[in-house]
């Protein structure tokens, strides 16, 4: 029998049950777990709530492949929906099913121990592997394509926004340089290039090529454009009473996921109006104060763990109607910018490299 708990640890798994079991007491409660993995989490839910069913979402196949085995092996399998979808079509997953609404959704980002440890996908700068990083291996752009089409200044960007790289120009400039001369497919050609690059004196404790890897990693996948329109259609969908759970794991998915949960959390009228309509109300209660981290134990005894930000909401009264129409068009403004950003290679790509 696969030792599916060696393989990946659920992140905060005791503080995750807390907060999404209580949405899950009525009987045909729904939880959706949006980033099902090994299924760590979703499987600890569905024993805390046993009334409860869950669809569990994921782009990564093989991932959703063993969920299932393992949900099964637990005898859950009777209360479990297994989705391959990326979350960002939440809507349409449910739509399909003629489900209008559920009581919890839970997101744990990022990727799992399993893909990490997947030498062939390129996703660790431990191994050598063909410089992948696709999730979801039928889409087209990979890691590679990144370092070979885009200038200087977009992979600046990148390592700068999603890596939050001190040198980032400078890892930008040699791709673009030492790629005249040979092409970048490889991640020891990637980690012994970063290598050459950062000073000795400017290393912090770990491997110096972590954050360039991070970065093309969340460029690959599309990471934070599909977070942003993926909360509006979850909040769209929530319940009353319903509640948004959700592990970030590095400073923008956090900021993101913040600043969702929190405009939902504010009086949403003027400082000096006498009365304050119900639909200006807050819709959202926070659940956690601020983001909630794991302990020194938990960070010792898994890695994954120390950068965690752990964030929750309620939802208390009905999304009103005109938030209603800005989240539905939150969803459909950013699809197309991320319609355009992996289809429209021609022109975007355009001017790189
Ligand atoms: C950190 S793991 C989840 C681990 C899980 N909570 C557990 O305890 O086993 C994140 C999972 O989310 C999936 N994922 C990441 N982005 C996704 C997206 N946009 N849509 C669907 N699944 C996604 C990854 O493939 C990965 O399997």
């Amino acid at each position: 029998m696969t030792d599916y708990a060696h393989i990946h640890q659920p992140v905060l798994l005791e503080q995750c049950v807390g907060l999404v079991a209580p949405a899950l007491r009525t009987p045909g409660a729904l939880a959706v777990d949006c980033t099902l993995g090994l299924a760590g989490h979703s499987i600890a839910f569905l024993k805390a709530a046993p009334q409860a069913r869950l669809i569990g979402i994921d782009r990564d196949i093989e991932a959703l492949r063993m969920a299932t085995a393992r949900v099964e092996q637990e005898g859950l399998g009777g209360r479990f929906i297994p989705v391959h979808a990326a979350f960002d079509d939440f809507s349409r997953v449910l739509e399909e099913r003629g489900i209008d609404t559920v009581q919890a959704v839970f997101m744990d980002l990022g990727l799992s121990s399993l893909q990490i440890d997947e030498r062939e996908r390129g996703f660790s700068y431990a191994h050598d592997a063909p410089l992948d990083m696709r999730m979801d291996v039928s889409q087209p752009l990979t890691a590679q394509m990144v370092l070979e089409r885009y200038d200087a200044a977009a992979l600046t960007r990148i390592f700068k926004a999603y890596g939050e790289e001190r040198f980032a120009r400078q890892i930008a400039q040699e791709i673009v340089r030492s790629r005249a001369d040979e092409p970048l497919t490889s991640s020891r050609q990637l980690t012994a290039l970063v290598d050459r690059v950062i000073p000795q004196a400017h290393r912090g404790s770990g491997n110096p090529a972590k954050r360039v890897f991070q970065a093309l990693r969340i460029e690959v996948n599309g990471e934070l454009e599909k977070l942003a329109r993926t909360l509006p259609q979850i909040a769209n969908r929530l319940a009353v009473g319903g509640r948004l759970v959700v592990e970030s794991y590095h400073s923008l998915e956090d900021k993101t996921v913040k600043s969702f949960m929190m405009q939902g959390t504010r009086v949403d009228a003027p400082a000096d109006m006498p009365v304050v309509p119900d639909d200006m109300q807050p819709f959202f209660a926070p659940l956690t104060k601020g983001a909630v981290m794991a302990d020194d134990e938990e960070r010792e005894r898994n890695p994954r763990a120390a950068s965690v930000r752990l964030r929750a909401v309620e939802l208390v009264r009905p999304v009103p109607q005109r938030w209603r129409r800005r989240f539905e068009h939150e969803a459909d403004g950013s699809m197309q910018r991320a319609g355009a950003r992996h289809g429209a290679t021609g022109r975007r790509r355009g001017k790189r490299g």
